[in-house]
């Protein structure tokens, strides 16, 4: 069948119809499951897939709010099995069909006629390009949510090809990112419509071996806790304006944004400027640390340092990137990390608590030196906060995109559990 043709008429049914046909029929996965492990140098997190014939490991580096997978196809991209997507088919629709590009060489995975163009974007250098969707083999592991099981197969899953200097700042043996946003062809959209599972994913950022979750729980980390029980809810905001690298007016953006009401520091209310609420916030996994607007900022800290020498915590010099730097000499130590104030993000309501506990917001400098994990945005920044990475971590978030709801659970060490706890050891 003409899939161009058929895409045109059924438009609307195709990636719930033809996705499904395309994956493996023998066997129905009832969710998926990846490594994610935390790049020393960089702090990026790193995931890896199995793409191409034959297939290869890729590495990609995480971008929770992502728009697609993207990939260096300029260097080292053997595959039998790659086909360009053409303009104005049912693939391209998926997209936007945002143009139609041409290519004068010989036929690459990069160089084609008659496809249509996507703009991938890399979030931690800050750069985009124009680039070709591009669609080829991408096998990765399923499970039952306590091992992996079974490999598992797309054989047309959607990407963009981009040129090797895309990967400036990403971690040493990267190939490109694998986005998780909110489009029709980030990797949960396509993975949910390849096996037909919920819309939802789950991600558990770890400092050594985390993992991601493409389909529904349990989410099983060691000793047996499914730490999908434990999930407290909030609605996934929807912004306004698109933070991707180009768009067209009033395109929505493809993150995740929660909205928080007020923020505490040991149980006290921070005064914040009432017109930042609700603080449209933003998940990351690109920023290594939460970013704060300046004046909330400065709000923040003054309260986290009056806090601490309540404590008797002694502040110290600051040492960059962190301005609050204490002495961790009258710190004591508790399962949910250092013994600090704890800092709370207050989301719909007062019992809606993200909680921020010694583990996630004080950061190691030195033997003797901690600092709070949080780092000055300047004046008007696009989004006044931006929960960074090691603020995430040890912490299940689940997304799901069908009814725009966060789940997350607080840090899973208070449930003597951690993100470094799937067991990744094959059930067969
Ligand atoms: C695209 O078409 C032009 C003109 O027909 C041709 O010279 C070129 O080789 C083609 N490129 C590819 C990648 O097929
Ligand atoms: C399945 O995928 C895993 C993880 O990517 C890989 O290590 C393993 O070799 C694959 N197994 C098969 C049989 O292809
Ligand atoms: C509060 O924020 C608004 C918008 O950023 C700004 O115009 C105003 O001056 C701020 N007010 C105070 C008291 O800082
Ligand atoms: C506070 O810290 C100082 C210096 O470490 C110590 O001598 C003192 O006993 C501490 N006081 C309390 C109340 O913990
Ligand atoms: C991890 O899973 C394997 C396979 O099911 C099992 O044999 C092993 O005991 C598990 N490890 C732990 C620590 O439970």
């Amino acid at each position: 069948m003409d899939s161009s043709n058929f895409g045109r008429v059924f438009s609307v049914f195709l990636f719930f119809f033809i996705a499904p046909s395309l994956a493996q029929k023998s066997f129905r996965p009832k969710a998926l499951v990846v490594p994610i492990k935390k790049d020393p140098s960089t702090l990026q997190y790193v995931t890896e897939l199995n793409q191409r014939t034959p297939l290869v490991p890729v590495k990609l580096v995480l971008d929770i709010g992502g728009q697609f997978l993207w990939v260096d196809c300029e260097r080292n991209y053997v595959s039998s099995t790659y086909r360009h997507a053409r303009c104005h088919s049912a693939e391209c629709s998926l997209v936007g069909d945002k143009g139609c590009s041409s290519c004068n060489s010989a036929p690459r995975p990069d160089c084609n006629n008659n496809t249509c163009s996507v703009f991938p974007h890399n979030t931690v250098a800050h750069i985009t390009t124009i680039g070709e969707l591009t669609q080829d083999v991408v096998s990765v592991q399923s499970t039952n949510g306590f091992n992996p099981g079974r490999n598992v197969t797309v054989p047309r899953f959607l990407f963009s090809c981009a040129p090797t200097f895309l990967l400036q700042g990403l971690a040493k043996g990267v190939s490109g990112m694998a986005g998780l946003g909110r489009t029709k062809i980030s990797l949960p959209s396509q993975f949910a419509s390849a096996f037909s599972f919920h819309r939802k994913f789950a991600v558990c950022l770890s400092s050594s071996t985390g993992v991601a979750f493409f389909g529904d729980g349990p989410y099983a980390f060691l000793l047996n806790v499914d730490a999908s029980k434990f999930l407290s809810y909030t609605p996934l905001l929807m912004n306004p304006v698109s933070a991707a690298g180009t768009y067209s007016q009033g395109e929505r953006s493809v993150e995740y944004f929660i909205g928080v009401k007020s923020i505490r520091v040991a149980e006290k209310v921070v005064p914040v400027n009432t017109s930042l609420l609700p603080i449209k916030t933003k998940i990351s996994s690109v920023n290594p640390y939460t970013v704060l607007e300046a004046s909330i900022f400065k709000a923040v800290t003054e309260a986290f340092v009056k806090a601490s020498a309540g404590w008797n915590i002694t502040r110290v010099g600051s040492v960059a990137p962190f301005e609050a730097c204490f002495s961790n000499e009258n710190m004591g130590s508790t399962r949910l990390g250092v013994s600090v104030p704890a800092i709370e993000l207050v989301l719909q309501n007062k019992n809606t608590v993200w909680s921020i506990y010694g583990a996630n917001s004080m950061v190691s400098v030195s033997d003797k030196v901690m600092c709070l994990g949080f780092v000055n945005g300047g004046l008007n920044p696009t989004t006044s906060i931006v929960i960074g990475g090691y603020q995430l971590e040890n912490n299940l978030l689940q997304f799901d995109l069908a009814t725009s709801t966060l789940g997350f659970s607080s840090l899973l060490f208070g449930r003597q559990t951690s993100c470094a706890n799937f067991n990744f050891t094959s059930a067969f």
